[in-house]
């Protein structure tokens, strides 16, 4: 009671004090993040985009889908029941800038992955009516133009200086990988299911010949959410 009355009628001591309260919280909130090796919990099955899929990444943020779709599934039941388990900090560490967004005037993308065939995308896509009557998304017939290529390993080599584990081969055949991604009956295709676990090779946008944007886009949005098997996921084993 009594110190209480000297600090009270002391503004500059309470001041000190103060600051001094506030520090203690300070450091013990921000001490331990100097002493953690990664914030971010490994959790098996994530990995880079294969070189299509980032370009799908790039494009989706060229075009900004992210202003009318968020990529982060809160821990609520309604969202999980309508979107899925809920986004993991893991899930993604290797997007540069993140797409978690902050507005929803369309649905959450982080698990469209596998919802929808890649027909359905393309579809939708140029023409959203098209599919969905009553959308307010706009086209984006455009996409249907080839992809530009030359500087694929370029994107790589990029993210793999702010700390995406690309390894020199994945760079090396960059290029490659993005056509034969988009072309199963390639010579390339089984090497980019190795090199990138579970990508899915196929003629996204229907047409092999040509690698166009829509290809990029359609791999981008068929991986979202589905390199964590949540089959198997053990939030508590990941906490370890
Ligand atoms: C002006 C806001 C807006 C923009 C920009 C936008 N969308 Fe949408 N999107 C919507 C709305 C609204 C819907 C729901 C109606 C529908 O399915 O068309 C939707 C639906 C979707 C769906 C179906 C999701 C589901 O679970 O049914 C996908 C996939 C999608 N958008 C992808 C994209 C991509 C990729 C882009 C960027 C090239 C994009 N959107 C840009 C508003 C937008």
């Amino acid at each position: 009671m009594f110190s209480h009355k000297i600090l009270e009628r002391n503004s500059s001591l309470l001041l000190v004090v103060s600051l001094l309260v506030v520090s203690v919280g300070g450091i013990v909130e921000i001490a331990p993040l100097f002493y953690l090796e990664n914030t971010i919990e490994k959790v098996k099955g994530v990995r880079p985009y294969s070189p299509l899929e980032l370009m799908g990444y790039n494009i989706y943020k060229r075009e900004g889908c992210n202003l009318c779709h968020s990529q982060m599934i809160r821990p609520f039941r309604d969202e999980v029941e309508r979107y899925g388990h809920y986004s993991l900090a893991a899930e993604s560490m290797y997007d540069h800038p993140f797409m978690w967004g902050s507005k929803r005037t369309g649905p959450d993308l982080a698990r469209v992955g596998g919802r929808y065939s890649d027909e359905w995308h393309r579809e939708h896509l140029i023409k959203p009516t098209n599919l969905v009557p009553e959308s307010i998304m706009p086209g984006y017939p455009f996409l249907m133009k080839p992809l530009k290529v030359h500087d694929i390993a370029a994107h790589l080599k990029a993210n793999k200086l702010v700390g995406v584990p690309y390894t020199d081969e994945q760079i090396k055949n960059a290029k490659t990988d993005l056509y034969a991604q988009a072309d199963p009956e390639s010579d390339g295709a089984e090497d980019v299911a190795a090199r990138y676990p579970k990508a899915q090779v196929r003629a996204f946008d229907g047409d092999p010949e040509t690698l166009t944007e829509m290809d990029a886009v359609i791999a981008y949005l068929q991986v979202l959410g589905t390199m964590v098997d949540f089959s198997t996921y053990d939030a508590k084993a990941n906490l370890r």
